[in-house]
């Protein structure tokens, strides 16, 4: 599949989607303990009669998987994130759209149809207004769990991409959620630019609002659960890039409904509590890795997870 992508993708679009942060020792780590990973199953157990069928978030879904959220897809292909939603609904896994989105999320929605299954994914700006904004379009198109994305206030150092400035926010792609948003644009034209005439500056300006080296903290986070349960009537809030217990808990405590462990761009098990799902299906994983994941990773997991927040007791 990787070698097909190369072929297919522009260069810049390959560099976006397969590059690693720094020596990629973080991506190689994660593969050697992905294989480690051994079966030993139990036999004599009828499995006649088989489903992978599951309900996240009170939604029937046909697999405990779901599509990542993933930036800019118009550097792949023209259709962008609309035909991936499409595909997702299609195949009746939930789509999640990530804020730096190249679709804006009426049309996603619209994609992804009536009884789609959508999440939201948020970076989250320094302006509260926009989010607010943000978060009501994301509820009234029928997006409806909250996944605030917490590891990536700045991107990784990638050979590749820093090689050959292979940025597309800076040249006018990925801001479509931004250029389709009341508060964004008059913040633009308080700005002096007219989103509909100089999209690169306003590009510019919607992930530098977004993303750029403005981290967060967790007294920030009431504030957003509650606007989100207040708009969307009490739908789940999920915290994304959480690696560590003691987050874990602090998750927990806060009332957090969900949490997706994951390193960013390191394809590495991701997992849901509880209960946990492989979170993936736009990694390079294979199809027969990706049965690995369902049938292994998603117990170990939950038996590490579950192990350090409450005690083997409750494995
Ligand atoms: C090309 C690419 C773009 C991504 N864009 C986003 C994004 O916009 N928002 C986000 O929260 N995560 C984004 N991610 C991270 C994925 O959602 C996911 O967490 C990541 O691929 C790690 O999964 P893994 O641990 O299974 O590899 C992106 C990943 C890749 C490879």
């Amino acid at each position: 599949m990787e070698e097909r992508a190369k072929e297919k993708l522009s260069e810049g679009g390959w560099y976006y989607a397969s590059s690693n942060a720094g020596m990629s020792n973080t991506h190689l780590a994660n593969r050697q303990a992905f294989y480690r990973h051994r079966l030993i199953p139990n036999q004599l157990i009828d499995t006649n009669n088989r489903s992978t069928r599951t309900t996240i978030f009170n939604h029937k879904v046909s697999a405990p998987i779901g599509f990542a959220p993933i930036g800019i897809n118009k550097i792949y292909h023209a259709t962008g994130e609309a035909a991936v939603a499409k595909v997702a609904k299609e195949l009746n896994l939930p789509y999640c759209l990530s804020t730096a989105g190249s679709t804006s999320i009426e049309e996603v929605a619209a994609a992804n149809g009536p009884s789609g299954t959508r999440f939201f994914q948020l970076y989250m700006p320094h302006d509260d207004e926009l989010t607010v904004s943000l978060l009501t379009r994301a509820w009234e198109n029928g997006f409806d769990a909250l996944i605030l994305t917490t590891d990536t206030w700045q991107l990784g150092w990638r050979h590749d991409d820093v090689a050959s400035s292979n940025y597309a926010f800076y040249r006018g792609f990925g801001a479509d959620l931004g250029l389709t948003d009341p508060v964004f644009r008059k913040r633009c034209v308080a700005d002096g630019i007219d989103p509909d005439v100089d999209v690169v500056a306003a590009s510019t300006k919607w992930i530098d609002s977004v993303w750029h080296g403005r981290a967060w903290s967790w007294e920030k986070i009431p504030w957003l659960m509650e606007t989100w349960r207040g708009i969307s009537g009490g739908r789940p809030f999920v915290i994304k890039g959480i690696q560590s217990v003691g987050d874990a808990r602090k998750c927990v405590e806060l009332g957090v409904d969900g949490i997706v462990v994951t390193s960013y761009k390191m394809k590495e098990d991701v997992v849901k509590h509880p209960p946990c799902i492989p979170w993936d299906l736009s990694s390079d994983y294979g199809a027969q890795t990706l049965s690995h994941l369902l049938k292994n990773t998603h117990e170990k997991a939950r038996f590490d997870l579950d192990a350090e927040l409450h005690g083997p007791q409750r494995c």
